[in-house]
């Protein structure tokens, strides 16, 4: 058989298949409430992991730890945006560029469907869980919170006696060590007491030092002790940048906390009147 009788041969056989009659479409289903928003599959807890540690440390302060909202950013959980997302796609773009009141971020394609997958993990439907937050954060153990303060904070605060009578609300001081000195130039929340980062630009004639302002890829800008601020452009390496950043020790210790740390901390530091 030649190869085109062949390909004739084998489309004849096909046809009838085509030509039976269209299956009926399903029967709608019996009446059923509609979720009031779509579950998601469940993600690969590898990336949530992740997801959770650089929402953290990026997104925590401005949208809160639940992307409930947070000091000066929206619930995230609702939004059509977020909504229609799907793997960081939609959030991706505004991570990238920012919006009025929110920094862009540098952050790698992978490091943002990561984000996402956090984001979408918190339940949408049900019951809001912002509104059955309990009137108290204060859960804890705090014996147990001392013995973790005392393992982990301890190597760079010999104490933090008085704490809890300056930042009296208990939300409040949880947020100032959780992600502290990201108050959005607020220092840290109300009565942290956090320096800023600084940085130290080396060019080929200069060595300026001062606060940092924002850094990306291709400019830093800074205000020196005068008060001026300057702003460098940047390619590679070059000028030189040093950062000192005076929570790197926070931001690190970030990922590292459980649920259950947290609570026992904030129920130990609320005692420090
Ligand atoms: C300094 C505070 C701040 C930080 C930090 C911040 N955001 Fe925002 N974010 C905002 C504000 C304010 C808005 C609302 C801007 C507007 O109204 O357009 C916003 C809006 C958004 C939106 C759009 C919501 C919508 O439906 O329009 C997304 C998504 C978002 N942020 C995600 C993130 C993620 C993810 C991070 C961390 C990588 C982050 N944000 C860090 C303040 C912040
Ligand atoms: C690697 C050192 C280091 C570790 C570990 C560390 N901190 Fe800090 N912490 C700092 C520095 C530095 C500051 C900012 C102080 C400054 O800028 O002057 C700070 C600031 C704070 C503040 C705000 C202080 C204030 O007076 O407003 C709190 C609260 C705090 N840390 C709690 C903790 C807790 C709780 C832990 C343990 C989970 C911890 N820290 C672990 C270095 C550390």
């Amino acid at each position: 058989m030649s190869r085109l009788l062949r390909a004739a041969a084998c489309l004849a056989a096909l046809l009838p298949l085509y030509a039976q009659p269209p299956i009926a479409p399903p029967k709608p289903p019996a009446f059923r409430r509609p979720p009031a928003f779509p579950e998601r599959p469940p993600a690969d807890p590898a990336s949530l992991e992740r997801g959770k540690a650089v929402y953290g440390v990026h997104c925590t302060f401005c949208h809160g730890v639940d992307a409930r909202g947070g000091s000066g950013g929206p619930n995230l959980i609702r939004t059509s945006l977020v909504l229609n997302d799907k793997n960081g796609e939609l959030i991706g773009p505004v991570i990238r560029e920012g919006r009025e009141g929110m920094p862009k971020f540098d952050l790698t394609p992978t490091q943002i469907s990561d984000i996402a997958a956090f984001i979408h993990n918190f339940k949408v439907g049900g019951y809001d869980v912002s509104r059955m937050t309990p009137p108290s954060i204060v859960t804890g153990d705090p014996t147990a919170g001392a013995a973790y303060f005392a393992k982990t904070c301890s190597g760079c605060h010999s104490n933090l006696n008085g704490i809890a009578s300056r930042i009296t609300d208990p939300k409040q001081l949880q947020q100032t060590w959780l992600m502290p000195g990201s108050g959005g130039g607020r220092g840290g929340g109300a009565g942290a007491r956090v320096s800023p980062t600084t940085v130290t630009v080396t060019t080929a004639t200069a060595k300026v030092n001062g606060r940092l302002v924002r850094i990306d890829d291709f400019f830093v800008s800074l205000i020196d002790a005068e008060g001026t601020p300057i702003t460098f452009t940047r390619s590679g390496d070059v000028p030189k940048v040093e950062l000192q950043d005076p929570l790197i020790g926070h931001r690190k210790l970030l990922s590292t906390y459980s649920d259950t740390d947290i609570h026992n901390l904030t129920a130990f530091l609320v005692t420090l009147k």
